[in-house]
């Protein structure tokens, strides 16, 4: 059972006139053996965010712990997070059969006969039939190859997993099992788990938490039920209005509107990162004086409540 915690957490690509913040200063727990699910736009920040936690991309603030100590400090022995990519080819080598690449990933293995039993355990943990460990990935579909992928990573022993978009890639038709087939692994073994996705309806079914990243920063975090039951952050509530499941009306994202009413963010300006898009300031009323908005940045304060939105003007029900 393991905690892991992004703090302060910042990466910035490039330098100069050129350079992007794709995180900006994130604060998000996943406690031991949750899931929290991290949903947001493409490009919000979600990959970058997940590479930082195993070293894939250079920090420029704060810092990824595991059960409070640095997780990027140990560079030797079995690696304690475990990341696995949209694209199953990332992580198997095509001419490698899928049982050698499971096997790549184990440490500590005392001789041929326990590797084998190692491998097999992985296999079968994910549906695969051991017997198959032979064969190349090309022979398996790819909702299989995902799974494979899955086996390898739970191979490494690890105490966190970290799922970036794992389905996305997938036929709708298969999706379905290697979600059932991750959430089952999840709870049996354990796992502490970042789960992250640009659809509700999956981080839904996965996720004891969610939290929302817009621009780089996590603006929304409860419980899933809360969340989607009481959202209490503008864009969580647009996001979700364009979801038809959860629901909202299909094709109506009021992110599409054009809800505009001050000159579009810089990375580094103050005030609100979501102002430009915000539709509280199309509503009728607004709540209070909008000023706020352009001068300061609603921060995601107080982590110990349940529920937490960076926005100066919380409008859900259960506003805390
Ligand atoms: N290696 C990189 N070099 C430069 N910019 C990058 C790199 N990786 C991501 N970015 C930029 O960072 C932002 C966030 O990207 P990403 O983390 O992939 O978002 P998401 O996974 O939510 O779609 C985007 O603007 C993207 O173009
Ligand atoms: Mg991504």
């Amino acid at each position: 059972m393991s905690k892991l915690e992004f703090v302060d957490l910042g990466v910035t690509f490039g330098h100069g006139a050129r350079c992007t913040t794709a995180v900006a200063g994130v604060n998000l727990a996943i406690p031991s053996g949750k899931v929290v699910g991290l949903v947001g736009e493409s490009g919000s920040g979600k990959s970058t965010l997940a590479k930082s936690a195993v070293g894939l991309v250079p920090l420029s603030t704060g810092s990824v712990l595991l059960d409070g100590r640095n997780a990027l400090g140990v560079v030797k022995g079995p690696r304690p997070i475990q990341m696995v990519f949209q694209d199953p080819s990332s992580s198997l080598d095509p001419r490698m059969p899928i049982g050698e690449s499971v096997a790549e990933s184990m440490t500590g293995v005392r001789g041929r006969a326990e590797r084998q039993a190692r491998v097999s355990d992985s296999l079968a943990l994910v549906g695969i039939n051991p017997s198959r460990a032979v064969e190349l990935p090309r022979t398996f579909s790819g909702g299989q190859k995902q799974r494979i992928a899955l086996a390898r990573a739970l191979a490494a022993n690890p105490a966190v997993i970290i799922a970036d978009e794992i389905t996305s890639a997938l036929d709708v038709s298969v999706q379905g099992s290697v979600l059932n087939v991750l959430r089952e692994v999840q709870r049996r073994l354990g796992l502490t788990m970042l789960f992250i996705s640009h659809d509700f309806a999956v981080i839904r079914y996965v996720s004891d938490v969610i939290a929302v990243m817009y621009q780089g920063q996590i603006v929304e975090v409860a419980d899933t039920e809360l969340l989607l039951s009481a959202p209490q952050h503008p864009y969580t509530q647009t996001l979700l209005a364009s979801v038809p499941r959860l629901g909202g009306q299909h094709g109506s994202s009021a992110l599409a509107a054009d809800t505009q009413f001050i000159d579009a963010p810089t990375t580094g300006e103050a005030g609100c990162a979501f102002r430009t898009r915000c539709p509280l300031d199309a509503a009728p009323q607004p709540a209070g004086d909008r000023r706020l908005c352009l001068e300061e940045d609603p921060q995601l304060l107080a982590s110990s409540r349940r529920h937490r939105a960076a926005c100066h003007f919380v409008t859900g029900v259960a506003a805390s």
